[in-house]
């Protein structure tokens, strides 16, 4: 990326960064696309909705649904030469909230998200120094530290230290170059285990549960935690492919590049799912078991059984796995990271230097709040017996926040400004033939199903019904 000088909205010259090429660019959406939401999430998700069902209702909502409002947010971006707050009021001051919305989700996920990262870190430590047998103990390692006050606040430190350092080095030497390495080393590491842990023995049942559909399997509640999935592992509705679009050079094509970033994420999700889908068919030997047995815990407890069972393999596949996780998490927190500090850059006017130290306060505060929720402050539970704030902010960000920002914005965009403002700005630089497929699914179906999952997340956690 480098800066230059581009008429903003209001005439006046505005200094704005812009990617070095159009691979910085794809490269950058798919670095922040990729990461725990396709590792972690994605996969323990699938094994509990069906498998293959789940997978191709993936693939048909991420190909329609994720990959339109994917080039919404960076054509709305490139179009205003603006970061998320600026493209809304670019066209009225009335609709800034809208992007003030969508920058409060970074500043919500960031913190729990360096908490998780910890995990990874501490997993990772794990193998590199200890035995494989020590975190295949049915979940006592891994409910021990979440709860130990000092070893996982440390380990959110370390994580959060090493995203500090990479965003701190600024978007050339720190993010371009860190993407530049960690992302071919992710793409290779996740086939080349995925296709290890195919090849063992007994893995095939859970291959073909992983990639059969079982049309009875399909359910509302498939469809909605698919969608929900879909929204976090793009990145969408939180301003930050808008802040990414905005410096992406006027001659590039947006079609190629937004279809680029959706089909590297898929590839990783889908590739995820081989890995782990069939290791949970292994340690829990049926369909339904798997179905009712898998959750968050499916990579940090069930995993490490797996790898175990793998006899002398464990400890390299334990270590490759980690590194890749780690790598996956750590350039999704990094592009998290510069999302909020050029939210505050641009926001209070300030250096970068001095934005990033108040980012660095808020997060780290943020983190110690949302890390104590385990051990200080485990009596609070705020979304009922057994809860976790970790669980309240995710929810706020990602069932909340998130379903509200991409329907403010579909509505803006398909009935406000018009999808035809976007059509013009995507055909500057490429062929558009879908584009009046584009608008109907902006104008139409897109709200109606975020209408649908906002219900249906907000019900559920009301306790209205289960999803
Ligand atoms: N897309 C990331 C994932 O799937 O883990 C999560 C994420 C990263 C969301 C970066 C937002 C973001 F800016």
């Amino acid at each position: 990326m480098t800066e230059s000088n581009t008429p903003a909205a209001a005439g006046k010259s505005v200094k704005r960064s812009a990617w070095s090429s159009k691979w910085a660019f794809i490269l950058a959406g798919a670095a922040s696309a990729v990461g725990l939401g396709n590792l972690w999430r994605f996969p323990y998700l699938a094994a509990r909705y069906g498998g293959g069902m789940f997978l191709l209702t993936y693939f048909v909502l991420a190909f329609t649904v994720g990959i339109s409002l994917l080039l919404l947010e960076t054509a709305l971006g490139r179009r205003t030469r603006q970061s998320v707050i600026g493209s809304f009021s670019y066209y009225n001051k009335k609709y800034r909230f809208i992007g003030v919305l969508a920058t409060l989700v970074p500043f919500i996920i960031t913190p729990y998200y360096c908490i998780i990262g910890g995990w990874v870190t501490r997993y990772l430590a794990a193998y590199v120094v200890g035995s494989p047998s020590a975190m295949a103990d049915g979940g006592a390692f891994f409910t021990s530290f979440i709860t130990s006050p000092v070893g996982s606040l440390a380990f959110m430190v370390i994580f959060m230290a090493i995203v500090f350092i990479v965003v701190g080095l600024g978007v050339q030497k720190g993010i371009e170059k860190s993407n530049l390495i960690m992302m071919p080393l992710l793409i290779a590491f996740t086939i080349g285990i995925a296709i290890f842990c195919m090849v063992q023995p007994g893995a095939w049942e859970g291959v073909k549960y992983y990639l059969v559909p079982d049309f009875s399997k399909f359910s509302p509640q498939l469809v909605i935690g698919a969608l929900g999935q879909m929204f976090y592992s793009l990145s969408l509705a939180m301003g930050i492919m808008v802040t990414y679009g905005s410096y992406l050079d006027k001659k590039e094509n947006l079609t190629a590049g937004v279809s680029y970033i959706a089909g590297f994420d898929l590839l990783v999700s889908f590739f995820a799912g081989i890995m782990i889908v069939p290791a949970a068919f292994m340690a829990m030997g049926s369909a339904d078991a798997v179905a009712a047995g898998s959750g968050p815990s499916l990579m940090f407890i069930t995993l490490p059984q797996v790898f175990v069972d793998m006899g002398a393999a464990a400890k390299v596949i334990g270590v490759l796995f980690f590194v890749l996780v780690l790598f996956a998490a750590l350039t999704s927190a990094i592009s998290l990271m510069e999302a909020c500090v050029s939210i505050v850059q641009d926001g209070l006017h300030f250096s970068r230097r001095k934005a990033m130290t108040i980012v660095i306060i808020i997060v780290l505060a943020l983190g110690f709040f949302v890390d104590g929720g385990y051990s200080f402050f485990s009596f609070i539970q705020p979304m009922g017996e057994g809860s976790s704030l970790l669980d309240l902010f995710d929810f706020v960000s990602n069932s909340v926040l998130m379903p509200i920002v991409a329907l403010l914005t579909c509505i803006f965009v398909g009935w406000v400004i018009k999808p035809k403002e976007l059509i013009d700005e995507v055909r500057s630089s490429s062929k558009f033939k879908l584009a009046s497929v584009w608008s109907v699914m902006i104008k139409f179906i897109c709200p109606v199903l975020l209408v649908i999952i906002l219900i249906a997340f907000v019900g559920s956690s009301l306790g209205a019904f289960s999803i």
